[in-house]
């Protein structure tokens, strides 16, 4: 690995270039922070969980025709995907009220929105990623009005899916986090779904106790963090139980 030419290393993930031109090796590191990094933690086990988490979202979504950068998981913290430029911006779906926007607009947590709605925070850690409005980001170019469209568009699609998917494994799908890239193709480029989707990136509550399963337990410090993944794991039938 050390001969690998590192791209990037995130808080969670670091990235490297792929075997073959246009490829990138995602790698899934243990790290866990919150609070734009003001909280750390090393959970052990937890970049395998959600390698395979992801590595399962991905396949489904792509089975549903949703273009995603995912090629093939390679090992326990390793997949393959394609390399693309990342939208700068931060997707976030909610079909139930909780963190920052119960906070931003005193909706009561657990609160089911009159309908999901999509949010697009400007990826900058420096900034603490701050909400945009769709002004912002065509005045500023991070984005064109036909790719916010298509982002939305397929965002929606992938809400519905997950949302059933979740709700088949007794899981409600509070909120979550998505981020796009653009992958060049015969001259110009298409939107792909890329990053990661995992229970650091989504708010999973179960459906009968709405006992967290997702990364505000690492965030409220309730414990039981690779616990709980390790159960959304296991209820998405990756993992065995008992194994
Ligand atoms: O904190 P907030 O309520 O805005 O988060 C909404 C959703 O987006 C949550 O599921 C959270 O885990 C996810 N998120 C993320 N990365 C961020 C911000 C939010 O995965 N930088």
């Amino acid at each position: 690995m050390s001969r690998r030419t590192k791209i990037y290393e995130g808080k969670a993930k670091i990235l490297y270039e792929g075997p073959e031109p246009g490829t990138i090796i995602q790698y899934f590191k243990d790290d866990a922070t919150a609070f734009n990094a003001e909280k750390k933690a090393i959970l052990d086990g937890k970049g395998v969980l959600n390698n395979r988490i992801s590595e399962y979202m991905m396949l489904r979504l792509g089975e549903i025709g949703i273009p995603t950068h995912f090629i093939r998981r390679l090992n326990m913290r390793e997949q393959l995907c394609k390399r693309v430029e990342i939208v700068p911006l931060e997707v976030i779906v909610r079909n139930i009220a909780a963190g920052t926007m119960s906070k931003r607009l005193g909706v009561e947590e657990g609160e089911v929105l009159p309908r999901s709605i999509v949010e697009f925070c400007l990826k900058r850690d420096d900034l603490g990623d701050p909400l945009v409005a769709e002004e912002h980001i065509t005045a500023f170019g991070w984005a064109s009005a036909d790719e916010i469209e298509e982002i939305t568009n397929l965002t929606l699609r992938i809400n519905d899916y997950l949302c059933g998917l979740f709700a088949g494994i007794g899981i409600k799908l509070v909120d979550f986090k998505i981020e796009f890239g653009r992958l060049a193709v015969d001259g110009g480029h298409q939107i792909v779904l890329a990053d990661e989707i995992s229970p650091d990136s989504c708010r999973l509550w179960d459906r009968e106790t709405n006992k967290k399963l997702d990364k505000d337990r690492f965030r409220r410090d309730l414990g039981g963090v690779t616990e709980a993944y390790t159960e959304v794991a296991t209820r998405l039938g990756i993992i065995k139980e008992n194994g």
